[in-house]
């Protein structure tokens, strides 16, 4: 049987009693754990979480998951991925990590300079390169500090995509307003508010979809067979679906719901 001593240096070094009782304090205050402990899991990845990025979401977790198993890429055959509002990169980022190494070169578009920070230094976490071309035998993330209303836009990216991917801001003011503290006092707004006040459905939180619709209506953006997910709130799905049919195209969708019961996201084929 070792020594105490020994027992103490095998001790997994934590956090010490007084920076406990600062984090303590810090959730008492209403802070989310997952800013406090600077991580968030995301299926089997750890991504780091700083305020005011939006700490990514079961159900969010749940439908890349899904998708990850619905599409398998080759490395003979590279798939390239466009996440729109990407933030943390935690779409882009556990697709790289699931699907096969050289099979898919993914680039992840966000307008908060901070959100890119956080993407980049995610990717180094999880050992996924970030520069196009880097190693044809590895999956890249490319993360590209953007915005979606921004007719330039394409001009970055490396189009036709075989899977665009969403989790736009989709909250709708009414509901803003009421949101706990621990959400409305931390996350950037940016990353929830879905009314801007141009948009053809004001105060139903679709404002996103329809940049995103006349985003990927764009010619040679989408390759032939290409998918498109989009995640959706609340009895959002219905009207996003006309979204994509109307403004995109997209008349091939289907509604995927999520563990809760909810309808969570539509997904729609090229
Ligand atoms: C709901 S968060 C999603 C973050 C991440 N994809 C996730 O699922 O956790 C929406 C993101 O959209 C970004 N965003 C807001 N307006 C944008 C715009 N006009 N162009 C690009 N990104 C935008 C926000 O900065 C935020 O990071």
């Amino acid at each position: 049987m070792p020594s105490p001593s020994v027992w103490h240096s095998l001790k997994p070094s934590g956090p010490n009693s007084s920076q406990l009782r600062q984090m303590l304090e810090r959730r008492l205050r209403g802070e989310p754990l997952q800013y406090i402990l600077g991580t968030t899991p995301f299926g089997p990845l750890s991504l780091l979480s700083r305020p005011p990025i939006l700490i990514p979401r079961p159900e969010t977790e749940d439908w890349t998951l899904r998708l990850a198993n619905t599409i398998s890429p080759k490395s003979s055959r590279p798939l390239s991925v466009l996440d729109l509002c990407t933030g943390s990169g935690c779409i882009p980022l556990l697709l790289c990590h699931l699907w096969p190494p050289g099979s898919t070169l993914a680039f992840g578009v966000d307008i908060s300079e901070q959100a890119i920070e956080l993407a980049t230094d995610n990717a180094a976490r999880c050992n996924i390169p970030t520069r196009s071309g880097a190693d044809a035998l590895r999956n890249v993330f490319v993360p590209v500090l953007g915005d979606l209303r921004d007719t330039n836009l394409l001009k970055e990216l490396e189009a036709p995509f075989d899977v665009v991917t969403a989790n736009p801001p989709y909250v709708p003011m009414q509901e803003y307003v009421r949101l706990p503290p621990s959400v409305k006092d931390y996350e950037d707004p940016r990353a929830l508010l879905g009314d801007m006040p141009e948009s053809p459905t004001q105060n139903a939180g679709l404002s996103f979809y329809h940049i995103i619709a006349r985003f990927l209506a764009q010619k040679d953006l989408l390759r032939d067979g290409a998918i498109v997910a989009l995640e959706v709130g609340d009895r959002q799905a219905g009207d996003v679906e006309k979204i994509l049919h109307c403004s995109a195209g997209l008349r091939n969708t289907e509604i995927w719901t999520d563990p809760w019961g909810k309808q969570r996201v539509v997904l729609a084929h090229a």
